[in-house]
Formats: structure tokens, C-alpha cells, sequence
């Protein structure tokens, strides 16, 4: 099998890399030409072109930051699908909305290209130790067909339904995710302000059943005012834009995640768009180092 791994960004370039210790067959593009050069270096054949790499491939991944990105990959100026072979398979694992997976399936569809859904549950360093849970919208037999690749860059895969049905899921962690995250840093930054000592803010809530278990991580880069970025605050922003979208679509109410919404927006137009999304904490303290 011939492989296409497209966007070496923080997440795609540890997969791309989890697949070449498995002696995978690789070819890889990204648009900015280090990560290429990078993936290189380790054993991958690079590519000048999107299309360039996805050309021979029997299964293409794509890792990209957003829809819009992704259909002017695919679809768009650049038509990737276009230039692929019939009967390939696309594996989209970036996050986007479920009707853009429908859409991207229904474009492959015209190229007779088949098309899975497979965003994933895990951020830099799970993806560096290939422990990704990969979510899965399409086909159950694709599914299973493509499942050996997606072991090699993480643990698990689940399957949760038709087309759309895994970015559907993984949409719904990030909501979670989120408003979460600002539910911590609100907590935290009032005990402060009430003059209860941060540190022991910061051990002691992450241990209370009230708290979501991932802000113990989360809590430890507050402590160390260290945001080095494992999800870039953007892409949260990205990510709760879409749910809006979606709530729409769905004719279903979305009050505190749009809040979230405006929130990790705001922060984002105002210099943290690159810092990990725990740096929503030092946006609402106002205290930017
Ligand atoms: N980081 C995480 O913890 C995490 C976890 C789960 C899911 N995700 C999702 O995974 C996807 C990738 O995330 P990431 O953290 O790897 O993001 P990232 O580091 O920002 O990488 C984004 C990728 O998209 C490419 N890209 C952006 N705009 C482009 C354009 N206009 N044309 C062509 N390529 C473009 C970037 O290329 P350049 O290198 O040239 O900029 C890069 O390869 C996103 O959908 C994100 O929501 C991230």
C-alpha cells in the first residue's frame, strides 16, 4: 500500500512520523516546506505538491487545520481528489463539521474516491506516543480496512456510525473541552481573588468529582505560567465556531458554548491565538507575560 499524509502541522507531523517507524510506504506534502524537509530526514519521499503526493497513493490522510482549508485542498484550487486514483480512500482526521465530512464525501464520491471521517481524541504528546483514539464516521468495513494505519499512530478506534458520525462526536468533546477549561480558570482566578492561595486552588480542584480529569494537565501549565502549545488556542476557537454552525443546523440552542465562543475568540484576536487553549486562564486574568 502507498501512503499520502497531507498537513505536518504540531499533530499531523507526529503521525506522518508514528507511520514511518512502521515501515510504511510514505509520501508527504505540507505547505510550509520544513515539516516536509523534517519528515524527510526520517525516512518519508516528500512531495512539491498536494496532488504530487496523494497522485499514487491508496490511501490518502489529511491533518489540516480547518474545513475551509481542507476543501481547497481537496476540492478547491488545488483538487487533490481530482488527481487521485479511483478507488482510493481519503482518511480526513482533521476536526471539522459533520456537514462538511457529508460534503467531502459527496465531492470524493465524483472522483469515485472513497472517504472516512476520522478526526482524533489526544493532543501532542499523545500523538507523539501513537496513543490517539481515532473517531470514525463512514463505512465499517473502510473502516476496517484502513484500521492497521490508524494503529500505528494510535490505541483505539471508534467507530461511532455513518459519514459525519465522527466528526459529530469529536465536536461535541471539544464543546466539552472548552467551556470547561474556562469553567476551571473562572474558579480558579475568583478563589484567588478571594484570597485563597492559588497552589492550593491548583491541587486541590483538579482532585474534586465536580472537575473534568484533563484540567489536572491543564492546571500544571497555569502553575508553571508555561503555555507551551499542544492545541493552539485558534483552533479551539475554530472548533466552537463550528458547533455554532452545527447548533444551527440542528435547530438546537447553544447559549454558554457561544459564550465560549466569543471568549476563546476574543482571546485569539488579541495575541493568543498560537498559545495553548489553558491560556485562556492568563487572557482572563489580564495579566499577559
Ligand atoms: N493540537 C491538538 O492537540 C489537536 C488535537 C486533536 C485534534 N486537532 C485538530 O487537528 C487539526 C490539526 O491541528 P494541529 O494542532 O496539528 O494544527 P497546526 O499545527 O496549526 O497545523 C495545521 C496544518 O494545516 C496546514 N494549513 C493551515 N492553513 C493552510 C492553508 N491555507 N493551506 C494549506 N495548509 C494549511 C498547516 O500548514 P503550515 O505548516 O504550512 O502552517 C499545518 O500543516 C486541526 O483540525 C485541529 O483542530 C488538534
Amino acid at each position: 500500500m502507498s501512503i499520502a499524509f497531507i498537513g505536518l502541522g504540531i499533530m499531523g507531523s507526529r503521525m506522518a512520523a508514528n507511520l514511518l517507524k512502521n515501515k510504511v510506504d510514505l509520501t508527504v506534502f505540507n505547505r510550509s516546506p520544513e515539516a516536509v524537509k523534517e519528515l524527510g530526514s526520517k525516512g518519508a519521499k516528500t512531495a512539491n505538491s498536494a496532488i504530487e503526493a496523494a497522485k499514487e497513493a491508496d490511501i490518502v490522510f489529511s491533518m489540516l487545520s480547518a474545513p475551509d482549508v481542507v476543501s481547497e485542498v481537496f476540492f478547491g484550487g488545488n483538487k487533490v481528489l481530482a488527481s487521485m486514483k479511483s478507488g482510493a480512500i481519503w482518511v480526513d482526521c482533521t476536526t471539522v463539521n459533520p456537514s462538511f465530512s457529508q460534503q467531502a464525501y459527496r465531492e470524493a464520491k465524483k472522483y469515485n474516491v472513497q472517504f472516512i471521517d476520522a478526526p482524533v481524541a489526544g493532543t501532542k504528546p499523545v500523538a507523539e506516543n501513537a496513543e490517539l483514539v481515532f473517531i470514525t464516521g463512514g463505512e465499517k468495513s473502510l473502516v476496517d480496512q484502513v484500521e492497521p494505519y490508524l494503529l500505528y499512530m494510535g490505541n483505539k478506534v471508534l467507530h461511532v456510525g455513518e459519514t459525519g458520525k465522527g466528526s459529530s462526536f469529536k465536536m461535541l468533546v471539544n464543546l466539552l473541552l472548552a467551556q470547561s477549561m474556562v469553567a476551571f480558570s473562572e474558579t480558579v482566578l475568583l478563589g484567588e481573588k478571594m484570597g485563597l492561595d492559588k497552589e492550593f486552588l491548583l491541587d486541590t480542584i483538579p482532585n474534586l468529582p465536580v472537575i473534568a480529569p484533563f484540567v489536572k494537565a491543564k492546571a500544571e501549565m497555569i502553575r508553571n505560567n508555561d503555555y507551551d502549545t499542544q492545541f493552539p488556542l485558534e483552533l479551539m476557537y475554530k472548533d466552537l465556531h463550528l458547533a455554532a454552525v452545527t447548533a444551527y443546523e440542528n435547530n438546537q440552542s447553544l447559549f454558554q458554548g457561544n459564550i465560549a465562543k466569543e471568549l476563546f475568540g476574543f482571546a485569539s484576536q488579541n495575541g493568543y491565538e498560537r498559545m495553548d487553549f489553558a491560556a485562556i486562564y492568563q487572557f482572563l486574568e489580564g495579566k499577559k507575560s
